[in-house]
């Protein structure tokens, strides 16, 4: 492996992300020296950093720290594990650029559990600690060519191939991000050319597109060496059962078998149908998902949901299957209609309300959405979907501005509105229920700004709100509803008033 690479594959991230024993275990796996910075540096030094620190401060560790670092970044291709606080330094910045940063994501409570107690200098006070973590986690996120959950040497033992291609730059300008959940990991390969990212599948699997007829003309010739192609027709009113079984024939009429997988090239209409026929095709075939609207881009394509909807409601048919990967080129939105690129907006708001921080900080201000924009609204619904794969909690945070949503997406039949603009009138209904006016007003003025209706003309509220009882995530009894206070702070779950719900849906119906 050592001979192939052309850089280093380095290891960063916060206190107690598990730096060291990851970049040990990726050595392992992939048959690499292992350098741990800080192992490296308490050795020059003679004592401990606490010691060291304590003794002559933090700018003259950090002058040590930064000069054993760009020694081993300029030495030979290997896996570096760097100490938490080195990205503080500009010169260490620039010369990580010619290496594959791996980024271990670890959110600041799980961070502190794993290091409170501990000897180290910045880990002694929780409030501080915490800011830290707020104030390092985006230069480590500008930084990384790759984004890890901090679950250890198991994650890394699953990512290894694709830890393996970064390192020897096999698709450059690619970045990784890796999901984790449940029932499996996979790849996420965010940037130009992501076509020719590391396929996430044996090539004895043979590959089988699914696309519909607007994206076959358009971008389905990228994907090399397909065995087979069954294009649908586009939009919401064929993501239906008939259309399953026309791909179900159309695979068999081609000679598709348990070995082989489908690429689903398209929105989300596409990646869901695509992966459901995927889900129950011979049982449950392989799917990459290789997403060319917004909407699926920041977030169809990723967490497995499949289905079909049923003319009485959305998406009631369907099944849970991950994909085996997920390529995702953001040039391919160049030629997406500007009113569908505007829907996805809708979904890109929806995203950054619930991961509140620096993703909102940017779409809040009104920032173009660009490919980190994208990468870091992947990340925010990878992270829940970690923790809830199955929709037994905290997904369902995912759904706020779905609810009222959906029963306008309902009672327009599937036809008046994109599934992105029914999210965005679904937000300003859900905002409205959590009492934040201010931030419906914000929201408001976004939506408006890309072009998106804040309103609807002849639907009858009553309809609206008999159809939102049908949404999929009540199990008895009332609807639960998505609130958001503020960006960041979430909840579901939450129960609301016959006349508050009301109000907010007569709102946005004229
Ligand atoms: N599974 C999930 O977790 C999840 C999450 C959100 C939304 N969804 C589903 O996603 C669907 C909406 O997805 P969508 O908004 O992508 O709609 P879509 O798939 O219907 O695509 C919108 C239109 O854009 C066209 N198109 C796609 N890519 C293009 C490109 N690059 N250039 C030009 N035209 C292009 C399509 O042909 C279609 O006409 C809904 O069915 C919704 O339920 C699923």
């Amino acid at each position: 492996m050592e001979g192939t690479l052309t850089r280093s594959l380095v290891f960063t991230g916060f206190m107690g992300a598990g730096k060291t024993t990851c970049a040990r275990e990726a050595g392992r796996a992939l048959g690499l020296n292992v350098h741990d910075a800080d192992a490296v540096l308490i050795e020059r030094l003679g004592e401990s950093i606490d010691a060291f620190w304590a003794r002559e401060g933090e700018a003259a560790f950090r002058r040590e720290e930064e000069r054993t670092v760009l020694e081993l970044l300029a030495g030979p291709p290997a896996v570096i594990a760097l100490g938490g606080g080195a990205l503080g330094s500009l010169a260490t910045r620039e010369a990580l650029q010619a290496h594959a940063v791996v980024l271990l994501d670890v959110d600041a409570e799980t961070a502190w559990s794993r290091v409170a107690g501990s000897a180290r200098p910045l880990a002694k006070d929780r409030a501080a600690f915490e800011a830290l973590h707020a104030e390092r986690l985006p230069v480590y996120r500008a930084v990384s060519n790759a984004v890890l959950p901090a679950g250890g040497p198991p994650v890394i033992q699953r990512a290894q191939h694709a830890l393996a291609a970064l390192a020897r730059a096999d698709a450059p300008g690619v970045r990784l991000l890796w999901a984790s959940s449940a029932s499996g990991d996979y790849p996420v390969w965010v940037g130009p050319g992501a076509a020719s990212a590391p396929w996430p599948l044996p090539d004895s699997s043979r590959r089988f597109c699914v696309t519909d007829q607007t994206v076959a003309e358009l971008h389905a010739g990228r994907i090399a060496q397909l065995s087979g192609m069954v294009e649908i027709p586009a939009g919401e009113q064929h993501k239906t059962l008939a259309t399953a079984e026309l791909v179900w024939r159309a695979l068999v009429a081609q000679g598709a078998t348990r070995g082989d997988h489908i690429v689903a090239v398209g929105g989300g209409v596409v990646g869901d149908l695509a992966g459901f026929c995927a889900a129950t095709f011979q049982r449950g075939i392989p799917v990459v998902q290789m997403p060319t609207t917004l909407v699926a881009q920041v977030d169809s394509a990723y967490g497995g949901k499949t289905g079909v909807d049923l003319p009485e409601a959305k998406n009631y048919v369907g099944a849970y299957h991950q994909p085996a990967g997920v390529l995702v080129d953001p040039g391919l939105l160049t030629t997406l209609p500007a009113a569908e690129f505007a829907a996805g907006y809708a979904e890109v708001l929806k995203t950054a309300l619930i991961a509140g921080g620096p993703l909102w900080d940017a779409v809040g201000s009104g920032a173009p959405v660009d490919e980190q924009i994208i990468f870091e609204c992947a990340r925010t619904k990878l992270a829940i979907v970690a923790q809830d794969e199955r929709d037994g909690g905290l997904r369902q945070v995912l759904n706020l501005g779905h609810t009222v949503g959906h029963a306008l997406e309902t009672t327009t039949g599937y036809a008046r509105l994109r599934h992105g603009e029914a999210v965005g009138l679904g937000l300003l209904a859900a905002l409205r229920l959590s009492g934040a006016d201010e931030l419906r007003g914000q929201v408001r003025g976004l939506l408006e700004e890309a072009g998106l209706p804040v309103s609807i003309e002849g639907v009858d509220v009553d309809a609206v709100i008999a159809a939102t009882a049908k949404d999929k995530k009540r199990i008895s009894g009332e609807v639960p509803f998505v609130l958001c206070a503020a960006p960041g702070d979430v909840r579901h779950g939450a129960q609301v008033a016959a006349d508050d719900l009301r109000a907010s849906v007569a709102e946005i119906v004229v």
